[in-house]
């Protein structure tokens, strides 16, 4: 063996970026692999979310970049496991698990997500989930900016029509309620304003594969998902 061949000491900590639109089975899927392969877990969605609200709760404007910046730089969130169930997310040591899941909550993280400042501010942020053994990444712009070296990318995607159908099903499991129609017009909506911002739009990486889940149950994207990751782990170590 000659030096080039040598293992690397300190290989860098693998990640699995899996981008893609509300309702694309993301979450579920990013929770059910971080857990079957042991790595960490980085809901982005709700860095966003969560600094909606806190700004919404201290009064903030929405057009007011500078304090929409300085609630994102402080936020203080915290998510704890909860066995069998999502998260529990405190912000500001309050529990606000249900309230960051509204719509409302969703709609002003989607445009305060627009604010090329409120992205730059929790980068180092998104990136100190980067820890042993590996990270399971779940967003809009894992693969593209985040984690641009990533040893995995997934682009998760499905029609709206089922993702409308998953979102009305997961509220109404929740106790809260909205129409199917109105679910479609505000998934429509959310694409186009995420696809069509000029910073970090949603769009697949270029070495992302690329996985519809329209039709697929849970279980049935989550063993593609490992199967990925399975055979791109395995080429590494030929290569
Ligand atoms: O995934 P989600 O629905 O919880 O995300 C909430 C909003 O935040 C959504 O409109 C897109 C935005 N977002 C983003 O721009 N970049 C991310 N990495 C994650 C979410």
């Amino acid at each position: 063996m000659t030096a080039t061949d040598a293992p690397d000491p300190h290989p860098p900590v693998p990640v699995l970026t899996i981008d893609g639109p509300s309702g694309s089975g993301k979450g579920t899927v990013s929770r059910a692999v971080a857990e079957r392969l042991g790595w960490h877990f980085l809901d982005s969605g709700a860095l966003y979310r969560a600094t909606a609200l806190a700004a919404r709760r201290r009064g903030v404007d929405p057009g007011d970049i500078a304090a929409l910046v300085s609630v994102a730089r402080a936020l203080d969130i915290r998510f704890v496991d909860r066995p069998g169930d999502d998260p529990a997310i405190f912000v500001d040591g309050e529990e606000v698990s249900r309230a960051l899941r509204t719509e409302s909550t969703g709609a002003l993280a989607s445009t305060i997500a627009a604010i090329p400042e409120v992205r730059a501010a929790l980068v180092a942020r998104q990136r100190a989930f980067r820890q042993r053994p590996g990270l399971v990444a779940d967003g809009r712009d894992m693969g593209t900016v985040i984690f641009p070296d990533a040893t995995f990318k997934v682009f998760l995607t499905a029609s709206p029509g089922a993702r409308a159908e998953r979102r009305h099903k997961q509220l109404k499991q929740k106790g809260l309620d909205a129409t199917l129609a109105d679910l479609l017009q505000d998934i429509e909506a959310r694409d186009a304003r995420d696809a069509a911002r000029a910073v970090a739009p949603l769009r697949p990486a270029a070495d992302a594969v690329v996985i519809d889940s329209t039709g697929l149950e849970v279980e049935a994207v989550v063993d593609r998902v490992l199967r990925l990751v399975a055979a791109r782990a395995a080429d590494r170590t030929a290569g």
